[in-house]
């Protein structure tokens, strides 16, 4: 099956009209008070939720499998975002709340696809291998 068959074939899952999407790794690293102490990971989380409203989906998962970049978030492209292009974009060392709220800024402006990462959130894009990318839950 070709990528953009597998692509096709998610976003017939997702349906049309499907929301930008947050995931929001909380696993052995990301999200714990032992990797990354002092931060209000369960505050973060919540912030976000409320900063991104009815204008996507958040989420939680456990391990991406990226833990030297942790905290990783990836924002999904919605529907619309995804047909002018857009591709889930992964972030790591989300850490700090000015980063939580450029993705919720991002959110609201359309995500990928359809408005370019505000602020400095460009710094935070990491790499992962093709074999992490397809780990994403759907
Ligand atoms: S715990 Fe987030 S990448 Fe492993």
């Amino acid at each position: 099956m070709s990528r953009r068959d597998r692509d096709r074939d998610r976003e017939g899952k997702r349906g049309a009209g499907s929301p930008v999407t947050v995931t929001v790794c909380r696993g052995c690293c990301c999200g714990t008070e032992a990797k990354h102490p002092g931060v209000d990971h369960a505050g973060q989380y919540e912030r976000l939720r409320t900063a991104v409203g009815s204008a996507g989906r958040v989420r939680a998962v456990t391990c991406l499998d990226v833990c030297t970049q942790s905290n990783v978030v990836v924002v999904g492209p919605s529907s619309e975002g995804r047909a002018a292009g857009g591709r889930p974009v992964w972030l790591g060392f989300v850490l700090m709340d000015e980063m939580i709220d450029d993705i919720a800024a991002w959110v609201r402006a359309g995500g990928p696809g359809l408005a370019d990462p505000p602020g400095l959130l460009d710094l935070q894009l990491i790499s992962v291998s093709r074999r992490v990318r397809e780990g994403l839950p759907e």
